[in-house]
């Protein structure tokens, strides 16, 4: 799991210790979102790590598990032992019950979702707030009895004790989860454990974060060179531009136009690094082997391995040519370090990680800079709006590493492609006139393997099929998709068919996930 950077040392860290919660990670952009740095471990975490450390508090967060099970996980002796703040989340409550006296059982009785809660005696962790609060809540055990020393702060209906607090020591813990933005509070509560009790410094502020990164890549790399492999997308730009603060031209950068980019894409990564920026970058133009690669070739996962090697394969050729390159710069955030990250698939994560050292020729050798490495996506974003970068670069909807690859169902052609970035186009543009692009999470067109009868004049024939996902989400593990308005779409559909002559009928995907994926393969 995570192996932070040894640069934070000095700052206030609440540390976070991972039970397994799908809200893990929110608990720690909250914490930051305060301007404090947090750090998420895993529960079984090494005593030394945590020590090194030295957290101001500490989060224990929810789980999938259940404490009246044996071999379930607890919180480490070692977070007794610093004689820090320790807050409990759900699991982290029900953990801390049962390992210090208390009495957890599994209740008939799960809830999920809004709560009514009545905070019946003081506790700094409701200060400045009402007595009654709407939380939400995620739990099918419960603590039954209090630990020794605890006192009960507050109730639901169904979880008589919903909140406690140790007698003399600062442990809090709490059923609901203040992490999620349906628990009103949610954020003030965090903050009384953050400021009120462990007294942690803001020292987490995007401007100090720039010059700190910027300082560390150049002790870092001295007079070295650094490549970077730019894609365009959010992380590898905000990487590029970073580095070329700190290093200048020891940055060179290399883009692969693979073929299978959206429309323009290839020349606006151009356009905005190389001729606005100043950046050294070098295009390898190389959509011919991509498709030769490709060609035949109908299987999904087939598809995606071989855009995968071939991709390494061309970006270590261009690396091969240039000399004396000592570093290799990736845009690794945060999710991607943990494990549990559900943003990016696991195929993302594989390609990453083949971009590491490991995955360049023997002999290059190179040393990683990261220096992403510990922030979140929207951490990276304001990151890149600091650094001068557009809005529109920054705020793009994600776009897969396969990129058209794995929109063309079945095999691939240049024909194919050329229609689909045309129809993809069609939709974006549209999608920004229209105010709309910003209210969905990703919006593409899909080429479909079938043909259908379309009339043009007198005549039938037969011709193309294309396809229009939106889809709203949070974090991109579920989704909806987006009901744009009719009038929108059919302006849409109109604009496809009338402009691309190959295509006589338009779909709009109306599939949530699950059971359907946000992509067609
Ligand atoms: P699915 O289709 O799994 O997509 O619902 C979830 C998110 O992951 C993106 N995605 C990929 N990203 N390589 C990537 O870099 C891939 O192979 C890949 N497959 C899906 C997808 O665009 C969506 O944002």
């Amino acid at each position: 799991m995570t192996d932070l950077s040894t640069n934070n040392k000095e700052i206030d860290t609440i540390l976070v210790l991972d039970f397994g919660s799908q809200y893990t990670q929110l608990i720690a952009r909250r914490v930051r979102e305060s301007d404090v740095y947090s750090e998420i471990l895993p529960w079984d975490i090494d005593e030394e790590k945590i020590k090194a450390i030295k957290p101001k508090g500490i989060i224990l967060s929810g789980g999938p598990d259940s404490v009246t099970q044996s071999f379930t996980p607890r919180v480490p002796q070692i977070i007794f032992d610093l004689n820090v703040p320790i807050l409990g989340i759900c699991y982290g409550m029900q953990t801390l019950a049962e390992q210090l006296g208390g009495q957890v059982i599994s209740s008939d009785q799960k809830e999920f979702g809004y709560s009514e809660l009545n905070v019946t005696s003081e506790c700094v962790l409701f200060a400045d707030l009402g007595k009654k609060l709407n939380v939400w809540m995620s739990h099918g055990d419960q603590v039954q009895d209090l630990p020794d020393n605890f006192d009960l702060v507050a109730s639901t209906a169904t979880a008589p004790i919903a909140a406690m607090q140790h007698e003399s020591k600062p442990i809090f813990a709490l059923q609901f989860h203040p992490e999620v933005t349906h628990t009103e509070d949610g954020h003030t509560v965090l903050n009384n454990f953050i400021f009120k009790v462990c007294r942690a410094k803001t020292d987490w502020k995007m401007d100090d974060l720039i010059g700190q990164r910027i300082q560390e890549i150049q002790n870092q790399v001295e007079n070295n060179k650094v490549l970077l492999g730019l894609s365009g997308g959010v992380d590898s730009s905000v990487t590029a531009a970073l580095l070329h603060q700190a290093i200048g031209n020891k940055l060179v950068c290399v883009f692969v136009d693979n073929g299978l980019l959206r429309k323009g894409e290839a020349e606006e990564v151009m356009n905005t690094f190389k001729e606005n920026m100043n950046l050294n970058v070098i295009k390898s133009d190389s959509e011919e082997v991509f498709l030769r690669h490709l060609k035949g070739v109908t299987d999904p996962e087939q598809k995606r391995k071989i855009i995968g090697r071939t991709f390494i394969d061309v970006f270590d050729a261009e690396a091969t040519k240039l000399k004396d390159i000592q570093f290799l710069a990736q845009g690794t955030i945060y999710p991607d370090v943990i494990e549990s990250s559900g943003s990016e698939s696991k195929e993302a994560r594989v390609i990453k990680s083949h971009h590491n050292v490991g995955g360049l020729p023997e002999e290059m050798k190179m040393e990683l800079v990261e220096p992403l490495r510990d922030l979140f996506k929207d951490e990276v974003r304001r990151m890149g709006v600091e650094l001068g970068l557009s809005s529109e670069m920054l705020n793009r909807h994600p776009f897969p590493g396969p990129g058209l690859g794995v929109r063309i169902l079945g095999d691939i052609t240049k024909e194919k492609t050329s229609i689909l970035k045309e129809a993809d186009h069609i939709f974006i543009e549209e999608l920004i006139k229209a105010d709309l692009y910003k209210t969905v999470s990703q919006a593409f067109a899909v080429y479909l393997p079938v043909k259908s009868v379309g009339v043009v004049g007198d005549e039938r024939r037969y011709a193309e099929v294309i396809g229009l996902r939106a889809v709203e989400t949070v974090d991109f593990m579920t989704a909806r998709w987006a009901h744009l308005p009719y009038d929108f779409l059919e302006r849409v559909s109109n604009r496809i068919v009338n402009e691309i002559e190959e295509v006589s009928r338009v779909v709009y995907d109306i599939s949530s996930k699950p059971p359907a994926t946000i992509e067609w393969e």
